[in-house]
């Protein structure tokens, strides 16, 4: 292998990410991996989308971009053109990136490229109105998993306010056509990342949330494939996600001219935001990739890309510990001996980290009372925290604990304090959700509270790790203390605020992980997976469900970060399925129990035992390994599989799970995915019953037998290269 790079040199092929300027036809060439992204500078100065899409190899190949005449008198050249980053302006007609008001009324914005600017794997290029001194910066850098992160900064170079109306963080442009597919993922509480697929029409196709948060109903992620149609392991698949957890906007479109565009970034809805002279404006990032190997590969490079670049630490984290968590079990019933107790048990079974959940703290007995006092209940805890994460570290474990900091209930000590703080207009009802108000963490005062609120308890307490929750969406937006034109900033200022406190409390306490949680996975974007270790991915802890609910996750977003919990039957649906089934379908993430371990029985505690050191062994291929989507729980039989692959090669992991068994029925045997067909491998099922020494051309040509019979039946194969 040592030669490789030298010989890739050789050829003057980049090994990583690249970025090139060609003078002669005004051409930017950004190569990461196998990915080629190019836009050019047209006759008139615009920017112009010329390629996306598989790797270009030779500069000479690259024409300079041209304006696309109009068409009739109806269409302008400025909706005909592919604009990289198009201003509402001149005629535009196709979905704008920018849309803005100058101070003199103006409402015409007309983007030409003024400069540029190559650092390395990065590349700003700087375009500018045609008439007033409004800019915007687009920058651009490349990775060599397959990514390009886009990213929009519009600064306001004029004498007076420029008010944005909208303000989008890219498009993408497609091979012009007709007949690709929009795949996205919907869903709502305790039924997350479903996923959807249509026929891409002419028109817009949006989704977004206007909830103040990533939401649960759409995600910001998206995947185009097409013309023909993409499989888990062939065709042509585009695909992006914002890095943002507040109002956000997808919208794809195709125009009458069959040109494919995707436009994403915050979301025009409810959004005015005044830019005093000299102000900038970021968008959040937009990260775009593409793969011709289907879903599965385009999975696979971003969660590639989002281990090594998004996740804090990146590729040197370390795995995700297997983590109790109280919640399932006691509810806000908790108190020392209670939670005592349960870590003994938890640790019993390898357990890592021992998690108390909601209850602990001012008088929150129910959900009516205490969000906003974050102060340990005497009643409770007499003796504070301490005495119990000395138990918890004695046992062998670290403590985490449950917050839910944008939070307040009417019945707190801060709301009689501070009713001011909560999001409201002012002689207007204050919706509550779960009888709570959302906190105006727009507000510097607030943001300051929270901040010290959170630094006080991990200062005083060893805390290895915070779940932030967030059970509710904003409503009535109110921010009566700026002036009106300002108010709607408040979108944007509260996730820069929420980001803000998780930055300072990380750089403070740099051993402290988090998990961000929304009611399960209202909050699930690449904006939060940059700084937080892992999600809480739905409050649906049945294990059929989650199967479905995984899958779609994992379209998008790497299982490393992917919490995933044993609970008690029955629970969502009332269903009842074996503790195995369960187990089996939560390793496939990262493991987490949540059982009320006073009600298992020895024989639960010793398969859990078995689980959770079986897991230990495989968690570093299933939580960094490339994921194989063999079968999809969706089909009709229910006969799912996962494989992953390790990146080194030496271990395999297989999972096959059986919703319910045809008698007479025969399964498909299962054919894996990306070994090495050459080398052998020990293959052995996880109860140790079947053992064989298989070549990786077996196990993918043939495949492997999976005789699963019964109803919830589960099993798991462990191959180690030889
Ligand atoms: C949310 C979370 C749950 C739990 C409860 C506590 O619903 O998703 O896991 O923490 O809040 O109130």
């Amino acid at each position: 292998m040592r030669y490789l790079p030298l010989f890739l040199l050789s050829l003057g092929l980049p090994l990583a990410g690249q970025v090139k300027y060609l003078a002669q036809q005004k051409m930017f060439v950004l190569t990461a991996g196998d990915v080629t992204y190019a836009v050019g500078v047209n006759e008139k100065g615009e920017l112009q989308p010329v390629h996306f899409g598989g790797r270009m190899m030779r500069d000479g190949d690259f024409r300079a971009a041209h304006s696309v005449s109009g068409w009739a008198s109806f269409d302008l050249a400025a909706t005909t053109t592919p604009k990289e980053y198009a201003g509402a302006g001149g005629g535009l007609f196709v979905e704008p990136c920018l849309k803005a008001t100058f101070a003199d009324g103006v409402r015409d914005v007309v983007l030409k490229y003024e400069s540029h600017q190559i650092q390395g794997d990065s590349l700003v290029i700087v375009t500018k109105d045609i008439t007033y001194a409004l800019t915007v910066a687009l920058h651009y850098k490349v990775y060599p998993q397959g990514i390009v992160r886009k990213q929009a900064v519009i600064t306001n170079g004029t004498a007076g306010v420029v008010t944005l109306e909208s303000a989008q963080s890219g498009s993408i442009h497609l091979p012009p056509g007709e007949g690709y597919a929009f795949t996205h993922l919907y869903g709502r509480w305790a039924g997350e990342t479903q996923v959807a697929r249509e026929l891409v029409q002419p028109g817009l196709q949006v989704i977004e949330s206007k909830r103040g948060n990533t939401s649960h109903q759409a995600n910001p992620w998206f995947a185009i494939d097409g013309p023909e149609r993409a499989t888990e392991t062939s065709g042509q698949v585009w695909f992006g996600a914002l890095g943002w957890s507040g109002n956000w906007r997808i919208a794809v479109e195709q125009t009458p001219h069959q040109q494919v565009r995707v436009t994403a970034g915050l979301n025009p809805y409810d959004f005015a935001h005044p830019l005093k002279p000299g102000e900038k404006l970021e968008t959040p990032p937009l990260y775009v990739g593409y793969s011709k190997e289907g879903f599965g590969g385009a999975s696979r490079a971003f969660h590639k890309f989002q281990r090594e670049v998004i996740f804090p630490g990146g590729g040197a984290a370390r795995p995700r510990p297997v983590l109790y968590n109280s919640w399932e079990a006691t509810e806000m019933n908790v108190n020392e001996a209670g939670q005592a107790e349960l870590a003994k048990k938890a640790a019993s079974i390898g357990v890592e980290r021992f998690v108390m959940d909601d209850g602990w703290f001012g008088a929150r007995d129910t959900d009516r009372a205490g969000l906003g006092d974050w102060f340990v209940s005497k009643k409770k805890f007499p003796n504070g925290l301490k005495p119990l994460i000395e138990q918890v570290k004695g046992l062998g474990m670290d403590f985490g604990l449950w917050v839910e900091p944008e939070m307040v209930n009417p019945d707190s000590d801060l709301y009689r304090a501070h009713p001011d703080w909560a999001m409201h207009f002012p002689g207007r009802p204050r919706s509550e959700a779960r009888n709570q108000l959302i906190l105006n963490m727009a507000r510097n005062d607030v943001k300051e509270y929270v901040f010290k609120v959170l630094d006080d308890l991990v200062s005083q307490n060893e805390i290895a790790f915070l779940k932030w929750d967030m059970n509710r969406n904003a409503s009535e937006p109110g921010w009566p203390e700026v002036a009106p034109a300002d108010q709607k900033k408040l979108w944007l200022e509260y996730t820069r605020n929420v980001y803000e406190v998780i930055d300072r409390l990380r750089a403070k306490h740099p051993k402290l992980e988090i998990e961000s949680c929304s009611g399960g996975g209202g909050r699930i974007d690449l904006g939060i997976l940059s700084r937080v270790e892992q999600v809480w991915t739905s409050d649906n802890t049945d294990a059929l469900d989650r199967l479905k609910i995984q899958e779609g996750y994992t379209l998008a977003y790497a299982p490393k970060a992917m919490m995933a919990w044993v609970t008690d039957v029955p629970n969502f649906n009332g269903r009842s399925t074996p503790l195995r089934f369960r187990f089996l379908v939560a390793m496939q993430g990262s493991l987490g129990v949540g059982n009320n371990l006073n009600k298992w029985s020895a024989e639960d505690f010793a398969l859990a035992k078995k689980m959770v050191s079986w897991y230990k062994g495989v968690r570093g291929t299933v939580q960094t390994g490339k994921l194989y989507r063999l079968l999809s729980p969706r089909s009709a039989d229910g006969f799912a599989a996962t494989e992953y692959v390790a990146e080194d090669g030496k271990q395999a992991v297989v999972f096959a799970t059986l919703h319910s068994q045809q008698y007479g029925r025969t399964q498909p045997r299962l054919k894996l995915q990306g070994l090495d067909a050459q080398a052998v491998y020990q293959v052995t099922d996880i109860d140790g019953k079947f053992t064989a020494v298989l070549s990786g051309a077996a196990v993918m040509e043939y495949g492997l037998p999976v005789a699963l019979t019964g109803d919830y039946a589960a099993t798991a194969y462990t191959l180690e290269r030889q």
